[in-house]
């Protein structure tokens, strides 16, 4: 593509608005709403996001996606070795962003990350289908492999070990995380540029809310 087409692709906001009269003063809520409208917009992964981690005071970043959320936070899972769990490790501040494209939305989340209790990584890990479960045992993820007819081994091995259990049981390496919030981020698409951007920060056990310019 030519740099002057590419430099010219440009869409106008002109869908909705975000006024501070109009969002609730609690940021989970807040996004519940716009989380049902990503759902109801029946986009192709509306539970997508982007976690930002650090490794080594760089910044690493990849999508997951998100499998809960509460008041307590928001919920991934993922294999504890891989490099995010290993980056989690060192340095447990970590960021979440959603783009919603049809709905000209952003979501930013940033705050602190723990490992959810081994009773909920087993109530998801045996929600999943049976096949997944067994691909947890079969990956070790971000590990550099020879190609994938080892993973077709593997696949194999653990398909004929599992062959008689009713219950696979999950690896201890494999579960989920949850990010506290400390600060949310609400970004709406607007006309010529001139964002909606409306800014939560946790503090003294209440939410401030702040009008950031776009
Ligand atoms: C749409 C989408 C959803 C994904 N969901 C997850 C997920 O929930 N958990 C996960 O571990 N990896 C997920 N991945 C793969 C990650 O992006 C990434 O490749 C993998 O977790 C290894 O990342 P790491 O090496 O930084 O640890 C997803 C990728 C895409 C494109």
């Amino acid at each position: 593509m030519d740099k002057t087409t590419l430099a010219n692709l440009r869409n106008n906001y002109t869908l909705n608005e975000l006024l501070e009269n109009n969002v609730s003063t609690n940021p989970i809520i807040q996004f519940s709403v716009w989380f049902k409208d990503a759902l109801n917009a029946e986009l192709v992964e509306a539970n997508a996001m982007v976690l930002s981690t650090i490794k080594d005071a760089k910044p690493s970043a990849r999508v997951v996606l998100l499998k809960g959320f509460d008041e307590d936070g928001f919920v991934f899972f993922t294999n504890y070795n891989s490099h995010k769990g290993l980056e989690l490790k060192g340095n447990n501040a970590a960021c979440l962003t959603f783009f919603w494209d049809k709905l000209e939305r952003q979501v930013r989340i940033e705050g602190m990350i723990e490992k959810v209790s081994t009773e909920d990584s087993d109530l998801y890990f045996w929600s999943r289908p049976r096949e997944s479960q067994i691909g947890a045992w079969v990956s070790e993820q971000s590990a550099v492999i020879e190609g994938r007819e080892m993973l077709n081994e593997k696949l194999a091995y653990y398909q004929q070990k599992f062959e008689n259990e009713e219950i696979i049981p999950r690896p201890q390496h494999w579960g989920g995380y949850v990010l506290k919030p400390q600060s949310m981020e609400f970004w709406q698409g607007r006309p010529n540029r001139l964002h909606d951007r409306l800014l939560y920060t946790h503090e003294n056990d209440s939410w401030k809310i702040e009008r950031l310019s776009p």
